[in-house]
């Protein structure tokens, strides 16, 4: 879906996040969301956080976290608490995956468990993606990845490397938690962004790990794009 605005698209990834959630409330009483973090969906998270939501009702957790504290300028929780868990949605619990003491390595099984009873379905996925093809923290050629495209993979958290990225260790969800999402929204801007992802539906998901998720999902993911 094309929008003209990056503003339209951020409003029409937050309808479609409240939509999903509220359904999940209604039905079973509670929701999660597990969102991405970098630039693109700053915007989202502002407009996302002034939804009249049962917040309350909803737990929120990561897609992927660079391995820095909360504090520092790279942290994906640090975006999200600043910018989406405030106003209404300040009321949402949060599952953080940065673990304080303890290395990326350690931390990925103990966040396995806090993750996995919120990733057996989740109502809502945000997803963005990097010119490199990447999503989540699924990186072409990372070690590992084939553990992180694969629907039999019984673990939800994983460790990644993303080498030459800012912060080369990473927490993510595995492919197995995000295709499980009853929802889900790629959000890209930029015509770089749409050849890449041109490119990647003619490629394959070790070359471009986007794909993984978009062939996963299938008609439960919608791909936003603005300039
Ligand atoms: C991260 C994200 C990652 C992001 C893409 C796009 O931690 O980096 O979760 O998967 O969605 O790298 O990032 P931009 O929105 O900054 O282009």
């Amino acid at each position: 879906m094309t929008y003209t605005t990056r503003e339209a698209a951020s409003k029409a990834v937050s309808a479609c996040a409240v939509q999903a959630l509220a359904a999940d409330i209604a039905q079973q009483g509670r929701a999660s969301l597990f969102v991405s973090g970098g630039s693109t969906p700053r915007q989202t998270f502002e407009i996302l956080s002034g939804e009249p939501l049962d917040w309350s009702k909803v737990t929120a957790g990561l897609v992927d976290e660079r391995w820095v504290p909360p504090d520092h300028a790279d942290s994906n929780e640090r975006l999200v608490r600043s910018h989406f868990l405030k106003s209404f949605a300040g009321a949402a619990g949060l599952l953080p995956m940065w673990t304080p003491g303890v290395d990326a390595g350690l931390a990925a099984a103990e966040r396995d468990l806090a993750y996995r009873p919120h990733c057996v379905s989740p109502s809502f996925v945000l997803l963005g993606m990097g010119t490199d093809g990447h999503t989540a923290s699924w990186f072409p050629r990372m070690p590992g990845l084939d553990k992180a495209l694969t629907c039999d993979n019984g673990q939800c958290v994983m460790m990644a490397q993303a080498a030459g990225a800012p912060v080369p260790h990473r927490l993510t969800l595995t492919g197995a938690a995000v295709v499980r999402a009853r929802r889900a929204v790629l959000l890209i801007f930029g015509r770089e962004k749409l050849d890449v992802l041109e490119t990647a539906m003619a490629s394959d998901a070790h070359a471009f790990p986007v794909r993984f998720a978009i062939d996963g999902l299938g008609d439960r993911l919608l791909i936003m794009w603005a300039d």
